[in-house]
């Protein structure tokens, strides 16, 4: 068991982190500190973490934001917060963002994820007890066929400019380990859903659609799949990865719940018309196939039997549950919705928050 004492958290503001950080506050017995950094992009929203604020900020958790392709501002904060671990989640994460404008992704995921390693590279030297996990993708293992799954071995096979440059980063993050010894970590997840996804992702897309009586767009034939897994459920194997993974190694993280979009979106129509108080096929009629993603990936199916019989590590939620869950939560957040869709918490972060 590590121990871990000044983490900083790339990224806490997307997404995955801030799951990530509310999690750990209320979920698990770490004492230690967060720094939450973060560049606060379209993506990034710090109204997530209001409630770890409230009860940690200024003692507990710091948000700094900062950009991680900023090397001066990633060695300042090192040094600020006495940094021993580094779990860095930053990067930009969308598939269609990067087929419009690939540019920003290859400077985030690549030179961004360059930029941190060669600072914690610097500022650790040969201090013992610390750690850079890096979180990754199983996009980077590329598509499959209707059998098989990816491996930790798969050899790595990225078909758009996000997976190419998250494999890259991959790579960048195991050469520090074999050329100067930085004690790495890596895991590779399957696609994630739950509370605080940006609406630009499939499931936040179609509860927000069916809630607006809008199409719901289903790309191509609606027949590639996807292995869906609930937000902490990646967290917690991210967890036990940090605290009891084998330095220099990789774990794939996965739900084994495959699912074709097209059952999927008809899911979430159903659970909607449920709560909705319509018949059971309301929503449906809304589903309309679109133009499909170029270089669309079919299958993702992902074996994580290392990672559930080295750490032992097992998901909680089945996917009715997660689902459920998660709809609930986007019925009960419309604010949250809003404000992120209308760019209105920038403004409430500049009015709530201050670097400490
Ligand atoms: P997200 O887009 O929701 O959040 C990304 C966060 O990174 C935002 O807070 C953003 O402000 C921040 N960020 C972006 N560029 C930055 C920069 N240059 N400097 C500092 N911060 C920056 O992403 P997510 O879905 O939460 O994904 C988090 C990580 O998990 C990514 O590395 C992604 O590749 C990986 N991942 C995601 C999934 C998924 O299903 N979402 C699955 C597997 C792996
Ligand atoms: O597998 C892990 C990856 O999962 C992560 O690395 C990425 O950061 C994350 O965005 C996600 O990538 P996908 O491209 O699989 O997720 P997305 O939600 O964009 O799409 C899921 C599937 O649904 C995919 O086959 C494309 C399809 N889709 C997506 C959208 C947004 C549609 O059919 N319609 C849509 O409107």
């Amino acid at each position: 068991m590590r121990k871990l004492t000044n983490i900083m958290v790339t990224g806490g503001a997307g997404f995955i982190g801030a799951n990530f950080i509310n999690w750990l506050f209320k979920g698990t017995d770490f004492s230690g500190r967060i720094i939450n950094f973060d560049k606060l992009t379209y993506a990034g929203n710090p109204e997530s973490l209001k409630a770890v604020d409230e009860t940690h900020g200024g003692e507990r958790y710091f948000l700094v934001q900062g950009d991680i392709c900023d090397r001066a501002k990633v060695e300042e904060t090192l040094k600020a917060y006495d940094i021993d671990t580094i779990i860095h989640f930053a990067a930009e994460s969308h598939v269609d963002r990067s087929i419009e404008g690939p540019e920003v992704f290859v400077q985030t995921n690549v030179m961004g994820t360059f930029t941190l390693l060669d600072a914690a590279r610097h500022y650790w030297g040969d201090r013992e007890g610390v750690l850079f996990h890096h979180v990754s993708t199983d996009e980077v293992y590329g598509s499959l066929g209707e059998t098989g799954f990816f491996y930790e071995t798969t050899p790595y096979d990225p078909r758009s400019a996000y997976s190419a440059s998250k494999a890259s980063s991959d790579h960048l993050v195991r050469s520090y380990y074999h050329t100067y010894g930085l004690p790495i970590t890596l895991s590779n997840c399957s696609n994630n859903y739950g509370p605080l996804q940006f609406p630009e992702k499939l499931i936040p897309v179609i509860i927000e659609n069916i809630l607006n009586e809008r199409n719901l767009p289903v790309y191509g034939d609606g027949k590639n799949i996807r292995d869906w897994l609930f937000v902490e459920d990646h967290n917690s194997a991210v967890w036990e990865i940090v605290n009891r993974g084998k330095t220099g190694e990789s774990y794939n993280i996965g739900g084994e719940n495959e699912w074709e979009n097209i059952q999927l979106v008809h899911k979430l129509c159903e659970l909607m018309a449920e709560k909705q108080g319509k018949d059971k096929d309301y929503f449906k009629k809304l589903i309309t196939f679109v133009k499909d993603r170029p270089g669309h990936d079919r299958r993702y199916a992902i074996n994580c039997d290392k990672l559930k019989n080295e750490l032992g590590w097992k998901q909680s939620l089945d996917f009715a549950e997660g689902l459920n869950k998660t709809v609930d939560w986007y019925l009960e957040n419309r604010e949250w919705v809003e404000r992120v869709q209308s760019g209105e918490y920038r403004k409430w972060m500049e009015i709530n928050y201050s670097e400490r």
